[in-house]
């Protein structure tokens, strides 16, 4: 197919504008154009809001009432036939809007041809996206708080199992495994904030913009914007059709999500190693290695991992092709689907395999225990008792502390099992008392400032969880 020839095989001119135009578009344009292949994701959308337009237009004497019966009843049927799988999409009718409009045309004819009264292509896109996100961001928010569920399940079964806290990775100071997942449930409550944010934002309706200006007709936007959910109509037709801040925020929200869901993943990845064996992952959620039978691996962690490149790489995509658009709507903006349909699929499986890891992982609180008894967790615990007891200065404290952990470390014992006679001869004043805080049972149990890994407050946290979130 030559790129300058016009496509003679389809129709001599638009159904929409064949007014102005005497022939169709060349291959190459009907290529670059067209956006059914993806946009018919706004098919139910489309159609919410055609029939919002269509009672209105009624209500508002613009069109008869019997002319917007045969639209929402003829546009049910189209419903009909997308949902069952009949509807045939082309792509000579380029985006889903037209593709609607067109199929109402041939089963309800002329009414169909007033539907389009007082709305453009440029106002019904905005609307039908922004149901379709604010979906996307409900959907969203469902599947976060099953994965919040889920960890502050296992959360409830570990608020006095002992793990090594990090920092830098270096083991830092004991904590329990329920506070270590709680963190994760901040996180993804945080996460589910700023879609709700998102969410209140985006929810005015552009309908009734119309292709930039506003209209003649005497619509009543309040009402459209009420049928379809929006809490008030925009205040400015330009704005209207020209806003993609929604679908932006919506990426950007999917963003800091996808990082952290990243950053639970490499844990994962790192607990399920022989170096770590703080957790197993069942043959579910794991797969073997085509050469090393004795290998089982966290590949759906590693996939989670991996895929938030793709949401971040959709928010960046996005803010560039918004970037120095004038106003009012350009077609650089049927751009912004793409990016929006790819990161709420990899997102929402994200989360969902992540919640499938969560209920399926068992812990292994031995492993969890050994490692927190080694690398002299308790040192600041300490450093701690000199300051409480003695009344030593925390930096004087810390530099002791440091000369019993060498000791210690040269002699190949754990911090409370290093002789009274040795702490001794380091600080004269340490009683035998000094041993009861150096056991990691008693480093978490003593933490109790709110918001601390103490068994007791992490019982408390898994509550107060349950009641903020679920
Ligand atoms: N398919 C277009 C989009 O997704 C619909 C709006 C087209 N408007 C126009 N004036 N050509 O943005």
């Amino acid at each position: 197919m030559s790129a300058e020839r016009p496509n003679t095989s389809a129709p001599s001119a638009s159904q929409m504008w064949g007014g102005r135009f005497a022939r169709g578009p060349a291959a190459i344009m009907e290529k670059i154009n067209v956006s059914i292949d993806f946009d018919k994701r706004l098919a139910d959308q489309d159609i919410a809001g055609s029939k919002a337009h269509a009672a209105m237009l009624a209500k508002q004497g613009i069109i008869t009432q019997a002319d917007a019966d045969a639209i929402r009843d003829g546009l049910d049927r189209v419903k009909q036939e997308i949902d069952s799988g009949a509807f045939v999409f082309k792509t000579e009718l380029e985006d889903i809007h037209m593709n609607v409009e067109a199929r109402l045309a041939e089963l309800v004819g002329e009414p169909a041809k007033r539907l389009h009264t007082g709305r453009s292509r440029n106002d019904q896109v905005a609307t039908d996206f922004k149901l379709w996100v604010r979906d996307a961001m409900d959907r969203m928010d469902a599947g976060l708080a099953a994965l919040q569920a889920a960890l502050i399940d296992l959360a409830e079964q570990h608020t006095d199992t002992v793990m090594p806290g990090f920092t830098h990775l270096q083991a830092a100071q004991p904590v329990t495994f329920g506070h270590h997942l709680l963190a994760y449930v901040e996180m993804l409550g945080r996460d589910r904030g700023r879609f709700r944010d998102a969410r209140a934002r985006l929810n005015e309706c552009p309908l009734g913009s119309a292709a930039l200006a506003g209209t003649p007709f005497p619509l009543d936007r309040h009402m459209t914007a009420e049928a379809l959910g929006f809490n008030r109509p925009t205040a400015n037709s330009l704005d209207g059709v020209s806003d993609r801040d929604f679908a932006l925020e919506y990426l950007a929200a999917a963003s800091i999500c996808a990082v952290h869901l990243t950053r639970f993943a490499e844990e994962i990845v790192l607990w399920c190693s022989d170096q770590f064996r703080f957790i197993r992952l069942s043959d579910a959620f794991t797969t073997g290695s085509s050469i090393m039978p004795q290998k089982k691996n966290p590949d759906a962690a590693e996939l989670v991992r991996a895929k938030a490149g793709r949401v971040v790489g959709a928010l960046n995509g996005l803010l560039m092709v918004m970037k120095g658009l004038p106003l009012a709507y350009s077609k650089d903006m049927q751009e912004d689907k793409v990016p929006v349909f790819e990161t709420d699929d990899t997102l929402a499986l994200c989360v969902a395999a992540m919640e499938g890891m969560v209920r399926d992982m068992t812990p292994n609180p031995k492993a969890m225990r050994e490692a927190a008894e080694r690398g002299f967790l308790t040192a600041t615990d300490l450093a701690d008792w000199l300051v409480r007891v003695l009344g030593m200065p925390f930096r004087e404290a810390h530099h002791v502390t440091g000369r019993a952990v060498k000791l210690a470390e040269d002699k190949g014992v754990k911090l409370a099992e290093l002789p009274l006679a040795d702490m001794r001869s380091i600080e004269p004043r340490i009683t035998e008392e000094v041993f009861q805080v150096l056991t990691v049972e008693a480093s978490v149990a003593s933490r109790q400032s709110f918001g601390g890994t103490a068994p007791t407050r992490v019982q408390e946290a898994v509550k107060a969880a349950r009641e903020r979130f679920l």
